[in-house]
This record gives structure tokens, C-alpha cells and sequence, in this order.
């Protein structure tokens, strides 16, 4: 396994719409041993390929809070099959934007089909944190970020303000 580089907006790569896998193979399970480090590295909760430059529709998420038990998942072309209705509100933040956080409303229920780490059919019944963050990392799939939720003047401010960071980071 290996930490590969997070990508941060603003950067044209987190806007493409990612790729269906065709099978699950060493490839996959490559990317996903690596997406699932990287994850943990930045003290993420769930990471999709695009964040690590690779275009494909590959999601791994950890949503446990104790450290010592992990219960890593892994979302292979996921398709949400049912929304409910209702809608929940999170703080959300992500790694490819990092230190900005805003709180967005989701639909509170959502029914997810995908491949897991071993290429088999699932499917998914997810309410509460879980619900909101395969919703957050399928976006990262059409080329959505949380921001894209706010209104533009406060998105706007958001990627100055990285942009700003970014032209820093690079002198030194
Ligand atoms: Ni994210």
C-alpha cells in the first residue's frame, strides 16, 4: 500500500465525471488499498478515486469513530436506487477542500447498489453520517463538491481563499 497525493480544489481534475469500472481486478484493489491509506492518513472518513487523480467510479469510506476498530467499505460503480424524502443536515468538509466546512441538507436515506472489494453485487440500506457521506463521494463521481451546494458569492470566497493557500505553498 502506498499514500498517493490528494488533490485540492481549484484543480480541473475534481470536475470530470468519473469512469464505470469493468471488473474488479488487482488493478482496483490496488487503487482501493491505497485510496483506503491515503484516507486514513488525512484523518478522512471517505475519499473517491478523482481525489487521487484516477478517474474511475471507486469510493472507500470509514465511518467508525473507534481507531481501533476499523470497518473499512469500499463502493465499486455505487447507484443510488432510492432517496428519501426527508432531509438530514451535517457539517460537512472534504479533503480535496481543505478547512472549509459549511452545513448541507441531503436526503436523510438512501438505498446504494455497488461491487464491494471482491467485485460482488451489494446493496445498501444507509440513514444517519453513512447516508450523507455516500452522497457526498458519489458527487466526487459527477465532478460535484460540497461547496457547489452554498451559494456563489460564499463559494467563491472558499476558492480564493484556497487559491490563495495553493500560491503560498508553491514559493516555499
Ligand atoms: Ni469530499
Amino acid at each position: 500500500m502506498s499514500i498517493r497525493t490528494i488533490i485540492t480544489e481549484p484543480n480541473k481534475l475534481l470536475r470530470q465525471i468519473s469512469k464505470p469500472v469493468n471488473s474488479v481486478g488487482k488493478e482496483e484493489k490496488k487503487l482501493m488499498d491505497d485510496m483506503l491509506e491515503t484516507m486514513y492518513d488525512a484523518n478522512g472518513i471517505g475519499l473517491a478515486a478523482i481525489q487521487v487523480g484516477v478517474p474511475k467510479r471507486i469510493i472507500v469510506m470509514d465511518i467508525s469513530k473507534d481507531e481501533s476498530k476499523k470497518e473499512p467499505r469500499y463502493f465499486v460503480n455505487p447507484v443510488i436506487k432510492n432517496k428519501d424524502p426527508e432531509k438530514a443536515t451535517y457539517e460537512e468538509g472534504c479533503l480535496s477542500v481543505p478547512n472549509q466546512f459549511a452545513e448541507i441538507d441531503r436526503p436523510s436515506k438512501c438505498e446504494v447498489e455497488y461491487l464491494d472489494y471482491n467485485g460482488e453485487k451489494k446493496l445498501l440500506k444507509a440513514d444517519g453520517l453513512l447516508a450523507t457521506c455516500i452522497q457526498h463521494e458519489m458527487d466526487h463521481l459527477e465532478g460535484i463538491l460540497f461547496i457547489d451546494y452554498l451559494s456563489k458569492l460564499k463559494r467563491s470566497m472558499i476558492i480564493k481563499k484556497l487559491s490563495k493557500k495553493k500560491s503560498t505553498a508553491a514559493i516555499l
